[in-house]
């Protein structure tokens, strides 16, 4: 186990029963300005309340795909002015999605899955972003997507995450040990802005062409990439929820 690997253990072993804003005053504390919060939903909006509620900010970046349903931009532009802060937009290289839609069309990933657009539109934007810090905040939970994250620990190595001097990235996760529930009896609670879709049955909310609402009683990973198998569903962005023989570098 290497030293990052046994710092990780040891915060998520002492972070395990903290409150969100305590994890989030942590990663604060252990990276200073060199970490990042990925923003794209609900869970994202309640970080991003309670660092407001205990005075702290930290950078917020939105990986944007081209993709994004219109009520996302909207709400983006909603958490902006209900925070006063900036979600930092970052593109794909327009050569790489350039050469897809030329190639391939573009709805591609209904015929050959999810991965390749998903690897051009989000997974190298975010490799960039995260090469100039030390750590990212994300808004999994366990509860999210039962084949991927359930084992997720509040503070990993993201080894599929090379930052600054070419290190692994610390990965926290402060609402790891929360529930759907939780995070929604919290942002009704604190008035918190929230996409308009999920007025309308949407839950895991992603790119348009692949998100959808859902029935009572699906699960809400059923709403995201639905024609591929339950224990697929993840982009990239959090590669190392796969067992190593389905991580793209493998
Ligand atoms: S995904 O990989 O399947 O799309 P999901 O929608 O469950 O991820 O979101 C989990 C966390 O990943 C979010 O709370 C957020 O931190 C991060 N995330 C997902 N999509 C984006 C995005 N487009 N931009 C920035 N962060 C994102
Ligand atoms: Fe492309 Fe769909 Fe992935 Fe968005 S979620 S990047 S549209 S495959």
């Amino acid at each position: 186990m290497t030293e990052l690997h046994q710092r990780a253990h040891s915060l998520s072993e002492d972070l395990e029963d903290a409150l969100p804003a305590e994890i989030l005053e942590a990663a604060l504390r252990e990276h200073g300005d060199q970490v990042r919060l990925a923003f794209s939903g609900a869970e994202d909006v309640l970080l991003i309340e309670l660092l407001h509620q205990i005075g702290r900010s930290c950078p917020v970046f939105c990986l944007d795909t081209g993709r994004l349903h219109p009520e996302t931009y909207r709400f983006i532009a909603r958490v902006e002015s209900h925070y006063g802060i900036r979600v930092e937009a970052r593109f794909p290289s327009s050569d790489a999605v350039e050469d897809l839609v030329r190639r391939k069309g573009m709805f591609s990933f209904f015929e050959d899955g999810h991965l390749e657009c998903c690897r051009i539109r989000k997974v190298e934007p975010l490799r960039r972003e995260l090469a100039g810090v030390r750590g990212w905040i994300t808004g999994q939970r366990r509860d999210q997507s039962p084949g991927t994250r359930s084992r997720l620990a509040v503070v990993e190595v993201d080894e599929a995450h090379l930052g600054i001097d070419g290190q692994p990235v610390l990965k926290w996760n402060p609402l790891a040990g929360r529930t759907s529930i939780d995070v929604w009896d919290a942002i009704r609670a604190f008035g918190a802005p929230y996409n308009a879709l999920h007025d309308r049955g949407f839950v895991s909310i992603g790119c348009e062409p692949c998100t959808r609402a859902i029935l009572p009683g699906q699960h809400e990973r059923e709403g995201r990439w639905w024609w591929e198998a339950l224990d697929k569903k993840e982009c990239g962005l959090h590669e190392i929820n796969l067992p190593p023989p389905d991580r793209e570098g493998s």
